[in-house]
């Protein structure tokens, strides 16, 4: 089991709303006290929503190796299998640095109460509803985690006293159709064409608004098409591989002509830590608001990636060519150079030797028992698949 902290048994049926801010309290203060007892410096102290979900699962296992104290939340949806979130809270484990609470992003009350007590230096916040599709049918479901989640996390981080350095999950999907690759951070993007793409772009430019009016130190990341171990069973990557190992057929959007910029989970995660303890002074000039790409620099044809997939699994998918789906892009492709220049960030991971991996790990997964290798590491580029 993973550690949830011993006051929140103590206070258990302390559940009343009002009250919560209370529990929350009590809950921070024990999380702080054994590394100030033991007289040791202050370690820094990360606040990480959706830390059950994918990326945050990874993230948090890092920067618990590198000393930092983390608080996880997540709502644990059922958007894909909750087990799956469970599975990732249990392989961060039991560790004196973490707790792990269940709180949805959209409760303004619990949120603000969260960052004001918890004295956090940074907020990573990665709580979304994903899902391009997803979208499409369950807008308000998207809209409650997207926008108004995001809008209770700027809430908070502003009326914390200092405000932490906020860092948020945007997306590439906010590109559309009509940017020519590879993208620029400066590029308009004023033509979303899914609803989901639309509130991360909402999400912008609420940060920005919240920066020009109260000076908020943050940085929104958008991610491209990130893969691995552990990984979203809604992404195409889990859906070829379960298929091709069932012998399913696979459905290839847009006749297999579209391209992904993949990006290896490992190579993400290192990008984050990279922003999250280079920090906001790190930002060039006066800019406390800043948008970077994180992404591979490597755009990848989907029918290349399923030969990948088939050779690593040792299976020929059945294949076949459908149209187009609405809400999806033909291609993305990142320019790297504005995080590469201000924060170090170069991606090493081949998408040969990250999709091995993700097989190797999906093939126990897929059986029951889950891979002992350390996952959340860049690989080297020439490292064999
Ligand atoms: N994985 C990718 O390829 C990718 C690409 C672009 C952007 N992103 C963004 O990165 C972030 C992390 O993505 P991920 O791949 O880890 O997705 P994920 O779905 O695995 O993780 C998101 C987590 O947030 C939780 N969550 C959703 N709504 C919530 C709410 N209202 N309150 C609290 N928790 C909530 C979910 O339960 C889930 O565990 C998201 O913001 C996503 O939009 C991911």
């Amino acid at each position: 089991m993973w550690k949830e902290a011993a006051v929140v048994s103590m206070a258990a049926g302390v559940y009343g709303r009002g009250e919560r801010s209370g529990r929350l309290r009590l809950w921070l203060a024990a999380l702080s006290a054994p590394f100030e007892l033991a007289g040791k410096t202050r370690l820094p102290k990360t606040l990480i929503t959706g830390a059950a979900g994918f990326i945050g699962a990874h993230l948090s296992r890092e920067l618990l190796a590198r000393g930092h104290e983390i608080v996880g939340i997540d709502n644990l949806n059922d958007y894909y299998d909750p087990g799956l979130k469970h599975a990732r809270l249990e392989w961060i484990g039991s560790h004196p640095g973490f707790v792990f609470e269940r709180i949805d992003v959209a409760d303004p009350a619990l949120i603000c109460g969260l960052v004001q007590y918890g004295c956090f230096d940074t907020v990573v916040h990665l709580a979304a509803q994903a899902g391009v599709r997803y979208s499409l049918t369950n807008p308000l479901v998207t809209g409650q985690s997207n926008l108004i989640g995001h809008l209770n996390i700027l809430e908070a981080v502003r009326r914390a006293d200092p405000s932490p350095f906020l860092v948020y999950a945007s997306s590439s999907s906010v590109y559309g159709n009509n940017t020519p690759a590879p993208f620029r951070e400066d590029a308009p993007v004023d033509s979303p064409v899914s609803l989901y793409a639309a509130t991360k772009r909402a999400a912008e430019l609420m940060s920005e608004s919240y920066t020009n009016l109260f000076c908020l130190k943050q940085i929104g990341l958008r991610f491209f098409t990130v893969y691995g171990p552990w990984g979203r069973p809604d992404m195409a990557y889990w859906k070829f591989a379960s298929k091709i190992l069932r012998g399913d057929p696979i459905d290839l959007f847009n006749n297999g002509a579209l391209e992904r910029d993949f990006t290896w989970i490992g190579d993400i995660v290192d990008g984050i830590v990279k922003v999250v303890e280079g920090g906001p002074d790190h930002l060039p000039h006066s800019r406390s608001h800043r948008i970077y790409n994180i992404g591979n620099n490597n755009p990848v044809r989907l029918t290349d990636f399923v030969s990948i997939l088939e050779a690593r699994l040792g299976k020929q998918a059945s294949k076949r060519l459908v149209p187009m789906q609405p809400g999806d892009v033909y291609r993305t492709a990142a320019d790297i150079g504005a995080i590469r220049s201000d924060y170090g960030f170069e991606p090493s991971t081949s998408l040969r030797a990250g999709l091995g991996l993700f097989c190797d790990w999906f093939s126990t997964w897929t059986t029951g028992v889950a891979a002992p290798v350390e996952v959340g590491r860049p690989l080297k580029k020439d490292s064999a698949a």
